[in-house]
Protein backbone atom coordinates (compact mmCIF):
# COMPACT_ATOMS: atom_id res chain seq x y z
CA UNK A 1 0.00 0.00 0.00
CA UNK A 2 2.64 2.79 1.02
CA UNK A 3 4.48 1.42 -2.39
CA UNK A 4 1.27 2.18 -4.25
CA UNK A 5 1.09 5.51 -2.78
CA UNK A 6 4.74 6.68 -3.14
CA UNK A 7 4.24 5.50 -6.79
CA UNK A 8 0.76 7.25 -7.18
CA UNK A 9 3.06 10.51 -6.10
CA UNK A 10 6.55 9.76 -8.17
CA UNK A 11 8.16 9.97 -4.93
CA UNK A 12 10.93 7.83 -3.32
CA UNK A 13 9.97 6.04 -0.04
CA UNK A 14 11.57 4.81 3.35
CA UNK A 15 10.07 1.29 3.94
CA UNK A 16 11.19 0.44 8.08
CA UNK A 17 10.57 -3.18 10.37
CA UNK A 18 10.12 -3.20 13.19
CA UNK A 19 12.27 -5.80 15.02
CA UNK A 20 8.56 -7.48 16.32
CA UNK A 21 7.77 -7.34 12.14
CA UNK A 22 11.25 -9.14 11.94
CA UNK A 23 10.77 -11.49 14.56
CA UNK A 24 7.46 -12.93 13.31
CA UNK A 25 8.75 -12.75 9.51
CA UNK A 26 12.11 -12.88 9.42
CA UNK A 27 14.26 -10.48 7.78
CA UNK A 28 15.01 -12.13 4.51
CA UNK A 29 11.38 -12.53 3.83
CA UNK A 30 10.80 -9.00 4.25
CA UNK A 31 13.36 -7.82 2.30
CA UNK A 32 11.98 -10.37 -0.77
CA UNK A 33 8.55 -9.36 -0.08
CA UNK A 34 10.02 -6.02 -0.49
CA UNK A 35 11.71 -6.20 -4.01
CA UNK A 36 9.20 -7.77 -5.14
CA UNK A 37 7.01 -4.64 -4.70
CA UNK A 38 10.05 -2.87 -5.65
CA UNK A 39 9.84 -5.03 -9.27
CA UNK A 40 6.43 -4.27 -9.42
CA UNK A 41 6.35 -0.12 -8.79
CA UNK A 42 9.88 0.48 -9.88
CA UNK A 43 9.98 2.76 -6.73
CA UNK A 44 13.19 3.91 -5.05
CA UNK A 45 13.22 1.79 -1.88
CA UNK A 46 14.98 2.85 0.80
CA UNK A 47 14.72 -0.64 3.72
CA UNK A 48 15.40 0.20 7.03
CA UNK A 49 15.44 -1.13 10.68
CA UNK A 50 13.19 0.46 13.21
CA UNK A 51 14.31 1.19 16.60
CA UNK A 52 17.55 -1.83 16.41
CA UNK A 53 18.42 -2.30 19.94
CA UNK A 54 21.43 -3.98 19.52
CA UNK A 55 24.48 -4.38 17.16
CA UNK A 56 23.58 -8.16 16.37
CA UNK A 57 19.68 -6.87 15.33
CA UNK A 58 21.69 -4.68 13.32
CA UNK A 59 24.42 -7.00 11.90
CA UNK A 60 21.03 -9.48 11.47
CA UNK A 61 19.30 -6.94 8.86
CA UNK A 62 22.34 -5.80 7.13
CA UNK A 63 23.55 -9.75 6.30
CA UNK A 64 19.66 -9.84 5.34
CA UNK A 65 20.23 -6.72 2.49
CA UNK A 66 18.79 -4.00 4.26
CA UNK A 67 20.32 -0.16 3.24
CA UNK A 68 19.45 1.18 6.50
CA UNK A 69 19.41 1.13 10.17
CA UNK A 70 18.36 2.70 13.26
CA UNK A 71 20.47 1.81 16.60
CA UNK A 72 18.21 3.01 19.30
CA UNK A 73 20.22 3.96 22.61
CA UNK A 74 18.52 6.47 23.77
CA UNK A 75 17.70 4.41 27.10
CA UNK A 76 21.49 4.77 27.28
CA UNK A 77 23.42 7.48 29.51
CA UNK A 78 24.70 10.04 26.68
CA UNK A 79 28.21 8.55 26.79
CA UNK A 80 27.24 4.93 26.17
CA UNK A 81 25.00 5.85 23.38
CA UNK A 82 27.17 7.49 22.02
CA UNK A 83 30.24 5.15 21.71
CA UNK A 84 27.45 2.07 20.89
CA UNK A 85 26.38 4.67 17.76
CA UNK A 86 30.27 5.31 16.99
CA UNK A 87 31.08 1.45 16.96
CA UNK A 88 27.56 0.54 14.92
CA UNK A 89 28.12 3.98 12.28
CA UNK A 90 31.50 2.37 11.53
CA UNK A 91 30.63 -1.30 10.79
CA UNK A 92 27.38 -0.07 8.31
CA UNK A 93 29.20 2.77 6.72
CA UNK A 94 32.11 0.33 5.72
CA UNK A 95 29.26 -1.96 3.82
CA UNK A 96 27.49 1.43 2.61
CA UNK A 97 24.89 1.21 5.01
CA UNK A 98 23.46 4.44 6.74
CA UNK A 99 22.37 4.85 10.21
CA UNK A 100 20.05 6.74 12.83
CA UNK A 101 20.32 7.40 15.96
CA UNK A 102 18.15 8.69 18.86
CA UNK A 103 18.79 11.45 21.27
CA UNK A 104 16.23 12.46 23.81
CA UNK A 105 13.11 10.00 24.15
CA UNK A 106 9.32 10.26 23.60
CA UNK A 107 6.55 8.85 25.57
CA UNK A 108 3.83 6.23 24.71
CA UNK A 109 0.54 7.81 23.35
CA UNK A 110 -2.33 5.77 22.31
CA UNK A 111 -2.69 2.21 20.27
CA UNK A 112 0.70 2.33 20.54
CA UNK A 113 2.96 -0.83 20.09
CA UNK A 114 6.05 1.28 21.29
CA UNK A 115 8.11 0.60 25.18
CA UNK A 116 6.80 2.90 27.56
CA UNK A 117 8.91 6.03 27.55
CA UNK A 118 9.26 9.08 29.49
CA UNK A 119 9.14 12.03 27.41
CA UNK A 120 12.40 13.71 27.39
CA UNK A 121 13.30 16.94 24.89
CA UNK A 122 16.54 16.46 23.16
CA UNK A 123 19.08 18.71 24.26
CA UNK A 124 20.31 20.13 21.52
CA UNK A 125 24.19 20.92 22.35
CA UNK A 126 24.18 17.05 23.09
CA UNK A 127 22.58 16.60 19.62
CA UNK A 128 25.54 18.83 17.92
CA UNK A 129 28.60 16.98 19.68
CA UNK A 130 26.66 13.52 19.14
CA UNK A 131 26.71 13.96 15.46
CA UNK A 132 29.94 15.22 15.33
CA UNK A 133 31.25 12.40 17.14
CA UNK A 134 29.23 9.61 15.83
CA UNK A 135 28.99 10.65 11.98
CA UNK A 136 25.33 9.46 11.89
CA UNK A 137 23.18 10.18 9.04
CA UNK A 138 20.43 10.86 10.31
CA UNK A 139 19.63 12.11 14.02
CA UNK A 140 15.70 11.33 15.23
CA UNK A 141 14.91 13.94 17.59
CA UNK A 142 12.16 14.57 20.74
CA UNK A 143 10.20 17.86 20.56
CA UNK A 144 7.27 16.53 21.94
CA UNK A 145 5.16 14.07 19.36
CA UNK A 146 4.32 10.65 21.19
CA UNK A 147 4.92 6.64 19.96
CA UNK A 148 0.88 6.23 19.03
CA UNK A 149 -2.17 8.76 19.10
CA UNK A 150 -2.12 11.64 21.17
CA UNK A 151 -4.11 10.85 24.27
CA UNK A 152 -4.45 14.95 24.48
CA UNK A 153 -3.52 18.45 22.33
CA UNK A 154 0.06 17.80 20.96
CA UNK A 155 3.18 19.73 22.43
CA UNK A 156 5.20 20.05 20.12
CA UNK A 157 8.14 22.54 20.75
CA UNK A 158 9.27 24.00 16.91
CA UNK A 159 11.47 26.17 19.49
CA UNK A 160 13.94 23.46 21.07
CA UNK A 161 14.05 21.60 17.00
CA UNK A 162 14.77 25.08 15.38
CA UNK A 163 18.00 25.07 17.91
CA UNK A 164 18.95 21.56 16.95
CA UNK A 165 18.60 22.78 13.35
CA UNK A 166 21.11 25.34 14.09
CA UNK A 167 23.79 23.51 15.58
CA UNK A 168 23.10 20.12 13.30
CA UNK A 169 23.52 19.71 9.49
CA UNK A 170 22.56 16.63 9.75
CA UNK A 171 18.87 15.21 8.77
CA UNK A 172 16.60 15.18 11.10
CA UNK A 173 13.97 12.61 12.04
CA UNK A 174 10.54 13.07 13.70
CA UNK A 175 9.26 9.86 15.17
CA UNK A 176 5.77 9.19 16.24
CA UNK A 177 4.23 11.07 13.42
CA UNK A 178 0.79 9.41 13.79
CA UNK A 179 -1.87 11.98 14.51
CA UNK A 180 0.32 14.92 14.37
CA UNK A 181 -1.67 17.91 12.50
CA UNK A 182 -0.70 18.25 9.07
CA UNK A 183 0.62 22.48 9.66
CA UNK A 184 2.53 20.38 12.64
CA UNK A 185 4.23 18.56 10.33
CA UNK A 186 4.70 20.99 7.80
CA UNK A 187 6.38 23.03 9.97
CA UNK A 188 8.70 20.84 11.37
CA UNK A 189 9.74 19.71 7.40
CA UNK A 190 10.90 23.52 7.48
CA UNK A 191 12.74 23.42 10.33
CA UNK A 192 14.84 20.62 9.52
CA UNK A 193 12.67 17.44 9.47
CA UNK A 194 13.85 15.33 6.26
CA UNK A 195 12.24 11.61 7.57
CA UNK A 196 9.19 11.22 9.43
CA UNK A 197 8.23 7.67 11.18
CA UNK A 198 4.23 7.22 10.89
CA UNK A 199 3.05 3.61 12.02
CA UNK A 200 0.31 3.47 14.23
CA UNK A 201 -1.74 5.20 11.71
CA UNK A 202 -1.06 2.90 9.08
CA UNK A 203 -1.96 -0.22 11.57
CA UNK A 204 -5.40 1.24 12.97
CA UNK A 205 -6.10 1.32 9.34
CA UNK A 206 -5.12 -2.37 8.22
CA UNK A 207 -6.52 -3.27 11.41
CA UNK A 208 -10.08 -1.68 10.62
CA UNK A 209 -9.76 -3.18 6.88
CA UNK A 210 -9.60 -6.61 8.91
CA UNK A 211 -12.28 -6.72 11.28
CA UNK A 212 -14.43 -5.40 8.51
CA UNK A 213 -13.50 -8.48 6.53
CA UNK A 214 -14.04 -10.96 8.75
CA UNK A 215 -17.77 -9.11 9.65
P1 LIG B 1 3.66 6.51 15.37
O1 LIG B 1 3.22 5.12 15.71
O2 LIG B 1 3.20 7.53 16.37
O3 LIG B 1 3.33 6.88 13.98
O4 LIG B 1 5.26 6.52 15.51
C1 LIG B 1 6.00 5.72 14.65
C2 LIG B 1 7.43 5.74 14.98
O5 LIG B 1 7.97 6.74 15.42
C3 LIG B 1 8.19 4.51 14.72
O6 LIG B 1 9.52 4.65 15.03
Amino acid sequence: GVLRGAKAKNSAVILQCSTGAIKYAGAAYLKAMVDAAIEETGIDVALHLDHGPSLDAVKEVIDAGFTSVMFDGSSLSFEENLKKTREITSIAHAVGVTVEAELGALSRGEYSNEDEGKQIYTDPSQAEEFVKNTEVDALAVSIGTVHGMYKGEPKIDIGVLKEISSKVDTPLVLHGGSGTPEATIKECISNGICKINVNTEISMYTVNKIKEAFK
